[in-house]
């Protein structure tokens, strides 16, 4: 039987045995990049200085970019965290300390089912959380946020990319295909988890499929390509009715 690598519930399993190791992991196996694409993302949010803004981090993870986030926009109120695992979670949670953590609200819940109210955000963030839907839940994530969002509010969203016509790609990939899983299976007794997110990753292609889904969800988008084409910034806001 093959599996469904698009099923939430498969995918919570993936992040949960990925939480312990994920947040080092992410940034060695990177060699840093990941953290230089969060500072863009965070860069690209076009939020207002000095709102006390509540606002939502989609496919929080260990919440890698609140740090980011709250030393640009000291005066945020609150982040709502939205992730499906429950280890994810439990890593962010142990990982807050001091001030930071009473402005997180976590959320343990599917993004594309989430209840949270209607025109509630005054932003949106989401880092390296899109690469794990498909295009038809890409679909369902662009309607879920332009309903959350409020008029008006910005959003970016950064995930890496496939970098087609990229002169360094072969080696990018046979970086990401060969030399990773195999460094996985030396040092991370042998779990495939991580060898997963590199199946993600091609899949997800050039991530067209996500600015086409949110220009259909009535979104105003803007697409900015990093290091080759090796990620993809979308960043925009819900125009005002
Ligand atoms: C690659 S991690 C990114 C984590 C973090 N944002 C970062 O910058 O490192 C992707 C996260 O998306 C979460 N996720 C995947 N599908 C989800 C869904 N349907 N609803 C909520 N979270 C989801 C996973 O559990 C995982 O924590």
């Amino acid at each position: 039987m093959t599996r469904d690598i698009y099923d939430p519930t498969y995918i919570a399993g993936v992040f949960d045995r990925c939480s312990a190791n994920y947040r080092v992991w992410s940034a060695v196996a990177s060699f840093g990049l990941v953290r230089r694409w969060r500072r863009h993302c965070v860069a690209g949010l076009d939020l207002p200085q000095g709102l006390p803004a509540r606002g939502v981090d989609l496919m929080a993870g260990t919440g890698e970019v609140w740090p980011h986030l709250l030393a640009r926009f000291p005066e945020i109120a609150q982040i709502t965290a939205i992730d499906i695992s429950p280890a994810m979670h439990a890593e962010a949670v142990a990982r807050l300390h001091g001030p930071r953590a009473r402005r997180i609200t976590h959320l343990c819940a599917n993004m594309l089912e989430t209840d949270l109210p209607d025109t509630s955000a005054d932003f949106a963030i989401s880092t390296f959380g899109l690469k794990t839907f498909d295009a038809a839940q890409h679909r369902i994530f662009a309607t879920q946020l332009h309903r959350i969002l409020k008029p008006g509010a910005p959003f970016s969203l950064i995930e890496a990319t496939d970098p087609l016509g990229w002169r360094l790609r072969p080696l990018y990939r046979l970086y990401l295909d060969r030399v990773l899983p195999l460094v996985e299976r030396m040092f991370l007794r042998g779990a495939q988890d991580f060898m997963m997110l590199g199946a993600y990753t091609k899949n997800f292609g050039t991530g067209d499929s996500v600015t086409r889904a949110l220009r259909i969800a009535g979104l105003s988008v803007t697409e900015t390509r990093l290091t080759g084409g090796s990620a993809l910034l979308l960043t925009g806001h819900r125009p005002r009715d």
